[in-house]
């Protein structure tokens, strides 16, 4: 895992962006997976930037979202089709039929799970992940007990999943109480991660995350198993992690630097 801590949010954007930017120069067709919620939109700003100031091409790139509510359909504003319509798609030049979130309003479930997961496979996997964390520290929609190797699939969300994403909807009773998520072993199989998080209701799940023990508690720190991850936080986000000091230096130090 590499632990980059910049001074805000927007340092933090600025490299995810590049490093988009780099990808996506390097392999055009390659295949991002995107995330929702309030973490991202920043990064999805900064793309939008590179895309119109510095020739950043998405025509040829394929997209899967982590995840989709149960119960909406895509043109309801909290969904997370709207949501990627809104913040991302609309704004660069990817072609919406390469782009991917799971149908929330599929009549069999299991089977949308079970094609989304092929559909990944046909394209030859996911390139570059994005995720955000939850504050109970899931990814995607896995939360707490999740299997560390579980699939796409349906989820109920916890109580203070439901809490924490009541702020995008009218209120708390018109949060859907199910998901479609990737798995955490979905997951664990893109070929690398970039994982944000910024401010310091973040700072206790990241420092279980990154520096607690490997636990389905707390799905997102099963992404100590992977190969290719980099945590991006800003210094909030950061201030709680033991080993603070050897990340920065571990950074300042980068041997491409
Ligand atoms: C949602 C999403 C996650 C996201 C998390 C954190 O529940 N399913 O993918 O990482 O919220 O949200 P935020 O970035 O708004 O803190």
């Amino acid at each position: 895992m590499e632990v980059i801590i910049l001074p805000s949010e927007k340092d933090c954007a600025k490299l995810g962006g590049q490093l988009i930017f780099d990808l996506v120069k390097e392999n055009p067709a390659c295949v991002l997976g995107l995330a929702t919620g309030s973490t991202p939109v920043s990064l999805y700003k900064e793309l939008i930037r590179l895309h119109k100031e510095n020739d950043l091409s998405f025509s040829n790139v394929t997209s899967f979202n982590l995840d989709e509510y149960i119960g909406l359909s895509g043109d309801h504003p909290c969904s997370y089709r709207y949501f990627m319509q809104e913040q991302l798609f609309d704004s660069v030049d990817i072609n919406l039929k390469s782009t991917h979130v799971p149908n929330g309003l599929a009549n069999n479930i299991e089977a949308e799970c079970d094609s989304y997961e092929q559909s990944i496979l046909e394209v030859g996997g996911i390139d570059l992940q994005i995720l955000g964390i939850g504050s109970d520290g899931h990814i995607g929609f896995n939360e707490p007990c999740s299997s560390l190797s579980s699939r796409t699939r349906m989820k109920t969300l916890t109580g203070e999943t439901i809490k924490d994403n009541a702020r995008f909807f009218e209120s708390e009773n018109e949060v859907p109480r199910h998901c479609i998520t990737m798995g955490v072993g979905t997951i664990l199989d893109t070929k690398s991660v970039l994982l944000f998080a910024f401010g310091e209701g973040k700072s206790d799940v990241i420092s279980k995350a990154i520096e607690g023990p490997i636990s389905s508690m707390v799905p997102a720190s099963a992404l100590q198993l992977h190969p290719n991850v980099k945590v991006i936080l800003d210094e909030p986000a950061a201030s709680k992690l033991v080993n603070i000091d050897y990340y920065k230096e571990v950074y300042a130090n980068r041997p491409s630097s």
